[in-house]
């Protein structure tokens, strides 16, 4: 090992929502209109400083269609946070957090998973079905933090990776 320090977080929620978009945009400051769907899991790091202590940011970035359930519960596993993504405009999206919640739960032990809701799709304000307080209501049920973000606008994403990293340090 390089003796960095590393923070494992996975990106949890229907296919769909934008976590591989949070990701990429997080990453690379990209971002791609088309959709293209992940199989199982892709993975991707980032090298950072919070108060110049270097870390290393591992995510895991799961697929979030049905045909993938078998394979990243494996993931689950000593993970340090969870990005719990769902698309402001799909309250479909909203309703599945406690499923997938749920499904972490499995294979997690969520005592010491810090797990942050996410609200994406922020820049679809017009077509926008689940306001902040009813999500900020649903983060407070679990303790914890609810934040809104937008991949393509490129807003809140990195200070959600921030808020999630510190929170895991500060632990
Ligand atoms: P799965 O890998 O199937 O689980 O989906 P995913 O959650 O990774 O979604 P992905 O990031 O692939 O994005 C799905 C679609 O939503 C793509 O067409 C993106 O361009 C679009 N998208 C992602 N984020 C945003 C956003 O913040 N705003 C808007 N308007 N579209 C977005
Ligand atoms: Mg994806």
């Amino acid at each position: 090992s390089d003796g960095i320090a590393k923070v494992k977080i996975l990106t949890l929620g229907e296919s769909g929502v934008g976590k591989s978009s949070l990701l990429l945009r997080y990453k690379d400051d990209k971002f791609a209109g088309n959709f293209v769907t992940t199989l199982g899991v892709e993975y991707k790091q980032k090298q950072i400083q919070i108060e110049n202590i270097p870390l290393t940011v591992q995510v895991w970035d799961t697929a979030g269609q049905e045909r993938f359930k078998t394979i990243t519960p494996n993931y689950y596993r000593s993970v340090d946070g969870a990005l719990l993504v769902f698309d402001i405009s799909e309250l479909e999206t909203f309703d599945k957090i406690e499923y997938w919640i749920q499904d972490l739960q499995k294979d997690a032990d969520l005592t010491k998973v810090i797990m942050v809701l996410v609200g994406n799709k922020s820049d679809l304000e017009e077509k926008r079905k689940v306001d902040f307080q009813t999500a900020q209501k649903k983060a407070q049920e679990y303790q914890i933090e609810y934040i809104e973000t937008s991949a393509k606008t490129n807003s809140n994403v990195d200070q959600v990776f921030e808020m999630i990293v510190r929170k895991v340090i500060d632990k």
